[in-house]
């Protein structure tokens, strides 16, 4: 691990790895615990619709070693979002997280999301109905505005109303969403990031918990960031490398245990032949490790060797291991 400088001084601040759909399932959070073990992990959003009417226990799958780990839900009905608060309770999570900051057509037409940041008190009473039916944090994750109602004065008033109901955490993507004409993941790129207003919300609201959430992907501006934030929340740097996530977590925990790469491996490799003999494919959980050796020689020849073979119906984990041997091969 790269020696990072004093993030120590930091400690007791929140490292927090990003709900992100169709990434961070319990295989990625599995292999992100190994990585990061004090990170905050999140789940992919949840329509909390489907946990109430749905396959319950199949939606809230997840690991006592996945600890600690959010559910973030989507959904705009406080009955709903409060039953399903209670499921994801009685099933083990930390916390719960209520999306409004997705900012996709789907998520959109059911009018949930992003756009629910016009809608303050419909999220106050979300929250205060969640937070009385379970003992767990219940958390929001927002931007800074939609379209064109996005001004500090209107961020400042959502903040008010959903923390009275009684929201002590807020994750500030630090960007507004556009709801027309921008797919989700030109949302993520294109409107500007603007910290300051978060920086902002952080003097205004002290006894609450701010977490900076957005392009967050080199240790100088995380340091600068955690000295007014509460935390920091990395979603795309974290999954595409994970070193940078380890990095983070050992420079801002230093002290603690930490196995070495290899040994992290071992355990990712351990877990894998638990799931293949439960019938899960060895690409659902190597998908998630494209990024391990990014920027090292060979690292383009094991992507290669896992996208070429780690499909196959009787792949194991002697496939990983070979594809691994590619970078070693180049590095002895
Ligand atoms: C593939 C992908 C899926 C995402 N899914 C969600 C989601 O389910 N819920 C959510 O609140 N944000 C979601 N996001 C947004 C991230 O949580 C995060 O806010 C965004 O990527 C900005 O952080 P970053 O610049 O560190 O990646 C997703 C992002 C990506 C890249």
């Amino acid at each position: 691990v790269k020696d990072i400088g004093n993030l120590q001084e930091f400690s007791d601040k929140l490292l927090c790895v990003a709900p992100m759909m169709a990434w961070t399932d319990r295989h990625c959070r599995t292999f992100h615990r190994l990585i990061a073990p004090h990170a905050w992990l999140y789940t992919e959003m949840i329509i909390a619709d489907a946990i109430c009417f749905g396959r319950t226990s199949r939606l809230l799958e997840h690991g006592d070693h996945e600890q600690p780990v959010v559910l973030q839900l989507g959904g705009n009905d406080p009955l709903i979002l409060s039953q399903a608060a209670l499921a994801a309770e009685t099933n083990g999570f930390d916390a719960i997280n209520l999306n409004v900051g997705c900012p996709s057509d789907r998520v959109r037409q059911g009018a949930f999301g992003a756009c629910l940041m016009l809608q303050p008190k419909l999220v106050a009473e979300c929250i205060k109905h969640m937070c009385d039916a379970v003992s767990i944090p219940v958390t929001v994750k927002c931007r800074l505005g939609v379209d064109n109602h996005a001004s500090y004065g209107k961020l400042a008033d959502f903040v008010g109303y959903v923390s009275e109901a009684g929201a002590r955490l807020f994750v500030v993507h630090a960007r507004k969403a556009i709801l027309t004409g921008l797919s989700p993941a030109q949302n993520r790129d294109i409107p500007p990031l603007d910290y300051s207003q978060v920086r902002q919300l952080k003097s205004d609201f002290t006894s609450l918990s701010i977490v900076l959430n957005g392009g967050l992907n080199d240790t100088a501006t995380v340091k600068e960031v955690l000295s007014w934030a509460d935390g920091v929340m990395i979603g795309r740097a974290a999954y595409r490398n994970p070193v940078f996530l380890r990095e983070l977590d050992a420079g801002l925990y230093p002290g603690k245990h930490r196995d070495n790469f290899q040994s992290l491996l071992n355990q990712y490799m351990a877990y894998m032949e638990r799931e293949l003999h439960q019938g899960t494919r060895l690409h659902e959980m190597t998908r998630h490790l494209f990024g391990l050796f990014s920027g090292l020689p060979g690292a383009r020849q094991y992507r290669r060797y896992l996208s070429e073979h780690a499909r196959l119906r009787d792949a194991g984990v002697e496939t990983f291991v070979r594809a691994c041997s590619e970078v070693e091969r180049r590095a002895a």
